[in-house]
């Protein structure tokens, strides 16, 4: 592979440029010293370990997948086949707490289609819950394909360096295509997501840190790439009814598209005159805010109801939501 410096720049410690991409030599450099090299899904070979990260880390930070769930949903599901062969239900229990519940649908969803990953992006594609990002991701880690991923601070690095405020899709996968090292596309694709969540970052880069400041065009001004989409978000309100009987509570199972297959108390045009009020929850969904005005009536319901001791509770997959609605009970 060729190298230059970068126009103009003489001195030893200015960052050089390979030729063919334009991408700073530094990156591999910066990488080697201070890239992520310790997480889990970076030192393993299994495509289902990759793919399980990448459905996991899709909405949910480092941090929480890596403490609290990663390592026990593998305990419990250690194959694509063992996962398929499960119940929906013990999937979903697995993956309480982490929202997003139709990402662990379409994992098993996949998991009963196939028992080993197919390396190609298209046909990545075909299956439940792998988009194009997902596709790229799985195939540049899992499979060394010489491609680059795009998740949410790709996207934001790639619009500084090109100076992009409101690029369509199109657009940027052909800058990622461009930039991308094909040399070294899987140290080149986690040092973008490590840049992204550590120095390009939405409020305050570390430009001064930034391994791909020699050939950022949008440094000056970094914050305004990408352009901010004013995001007004409409607020739902429902009405919660809880029946109390013989210290068991009423859940039902919710069949609906939202929060399919968790369990979780009823929502009721009307409560009860007589039941006692208890205040409300509320919870941010990325399309809506929920507010929940939960009541309880300390008599079993005239309709048939499931009841379920707090015990019998935590054994159920519930939704954030309900969880905050039991400690109000
Ligand atoms: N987000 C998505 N994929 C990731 C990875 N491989 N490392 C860190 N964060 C990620």
């Amino acid at each position: 592979m060729l190298f230059k410096c970068a126009p103009g720049n003489t001195a030893k410690h200015l960052v050089q440029y390979r030729m063919d991409t334009k991408a700073p030599l530094s990156l591999l450099d910066w990488y080697k010293k201070n890239g992520r090299h310790e997480l889990p899904w970076r030192n393993t070979q299994d495509a289902y370990h990759i793919y399980l990260s990448e459905v996991m880390l899709q909405q949910t930070q480092v941090k929480t997948v890596l403490e609290r769930f990663y390592f026990p949903f593998l305990k419990r599901f250690p194959s694509l086949k063992a996962l398929g062969e499960a119940p929906l239900d013990d999937v979903l229990k697995m993956w309480e707490g982490l929202g997003y519940y139709t990402r662990a649908k379409n994992l098993h969803k996949t998991a009963t289609l196939i028992s080993e990953l197919p390396s190609n992006i298209d046909t990545l594609m075909t299956l439940p819950g792998i988009g194009k990002n997902t596709a790229h991701a799985i195939a540049a880690f899992a499979f060394h394909q010489s491609v680059p991923v795009m998740e949410a601070n790709v996207k934001r690095i790639l619009c500084r360096i090109f100076a992009l405020q409101n690029p369509s899709p199109k657009e940027l996968w052909d800058k990622a295509y461009e930039l991308l090292d094909t040399a070294h596309p899987f140290e080149y694709n986690q040092a973008m997501m490590d840049i992204g969540s550590g120095i390009c970052l939405p409020k305050n880069p570390k430009c001064l840190l930034c391994p791909l400041s020699t050939i950022c065009t949008g440094k000056d001004a970094p914050e305004r790439y990408p352009q901010k989409q004013k995001k007004t978000v409409p607020t739902r309100e429902q009405f919660i009814m809880v029946y109390r009987y013989n210290d068991k509570l009423s859940l039902t199972q919710r069949k609906g598209k939202f929060l399919h297959g968790l369990w979780g108390f009823e929502s009721v045009d009307d409560p009860l005159c007589a039941a006692e009020y208890l205040g409300e929850v509320t919870h941010a969904y990325t399309h809506f805010k929920l507010i929940c005005k939960v009541y309880v009536y300390d008599e079993p319901s005239k309709e048939q109801m499931h009841y379920f001791s707090l015990s019998d509770i935590r054994n159920l997959a519930i939704s954030k939501v309900d969880e905050k609605i039991l400690t109000l009970l």
